[in-house]
């Protein structure tokens, strides 16, 4: 795993170039809709019943980006605050906020390094947040320590399967395994930004590690009538609908931690 911690200035760099070539204009489409839905190919929540009832909860977005899972959410009855690097990605949630509403507090800071209370939410989610982003080690120690005893934390990143099939100069996922296993948990890649991919066996001991107990490990398709993403070439719909594309975990909190 890392042995330098999380590079902050080249993710902000990198965050700060997507929003204003992609992000900023897609979360304006992403605020408009009325349903939860996951990752690349917007697979409905109501298929996979992972977040069960939100309603009261208090609630953590680590690397919330223009936070629309936040917003879904608390449209759905919780209380949500995002937490981002970078400030350009806020300023787009922001302006989302005063176009779509709900408001809810976005602060600026590091998933691994959060300011507020430990013991003070109820679910801690991330959507290729902080779960892609931020060393694994760290920031699922920091949602055990933001969360009460038996809260829930629950998760969206790259699957394992996907990462090692995408070539290292990017691209799509092709039909082969083209990068070893050994040596992902730590990513730098040739666009800048360092993200995190560690095997299923690496998420369960720094999971159990931690005092989670995981509930689940959901592995996402793309569904039939799903299109490429226009903007993020990890796989296409074809692959995603033969292969998982995204794992999605849930783990929860031991209650006498
Ligand atoms: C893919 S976006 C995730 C948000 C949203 N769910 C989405 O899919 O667009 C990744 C976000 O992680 C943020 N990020 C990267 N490193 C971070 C860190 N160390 N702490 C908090 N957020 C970070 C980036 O600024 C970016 O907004």
């Amino acid at each position: 795993m890392a042995e330098t911690g999380t590079d902050l200035v080249a993710n902000r760099t990198l965050w700060t170039l997507v929003n204003s070539a992609f992000t900023d204009d897609d979360a304006f489409r992403a605020w408009a809709a009325s349903e939860v839905t996951w990752g690349l190919f917007h697979v409905p929540e109501h298929e996979v019943r992972v977040l069960g009832d939100v309603r009261g909860l208090d609630v953590i977005e680590l690397g919330c980006g223009t936070a629309y899972l936040s917003a879904w959410l608390a449209r759905r009855g919780a209380r949500p605050v995002g937490v981002d690097l970078t400030r350009a990605q806020l300023r787009t949630a922001v302006r989302c906020q005063q176009r779509w509403g709900p408001v809810f507090p976005l602060i600026e800071a590091d998933g691994e390094n959060v300011p507020m209370r430990s013991r003070s939410f109820d679910l801690v989610v991330s959507e290729y947040g902080a779960s892609v982003w931020c060393d694994p080690e760290r920031w699922v120690e920091e949602a055990a320590r933001l969360l009460r005893p038996g809260g829930r934390l629950v998760f969206l990143t790259n699957s394992v399967l996907v990462t090692l099939c995408v070539p290292e100069t990017e691209g799509f996922a092709s039909e082969r395994l083209v990068r070893p296993q050994r040596g992902l948990g730590r990513v730098r890649w040739p666009g800048g930004g360092t993200e995190f991919h560690p095997g299923h066996g690496e998420w369960i001991r720094i999971l159990a590690g931690n005092g989670f107990v995981v509930e689940a490990l959901h592995e996402l398709y793309a569904p039939d009538a799903a299109r490429t993403p226009d903007y993020y070439d990890i796989a296409t719909a074809a692959w995603a609908g033969r292969w998982p594309v995204e794992d999605l975990w849930a783990a929860r909190l031991e209650p006498d931690r």
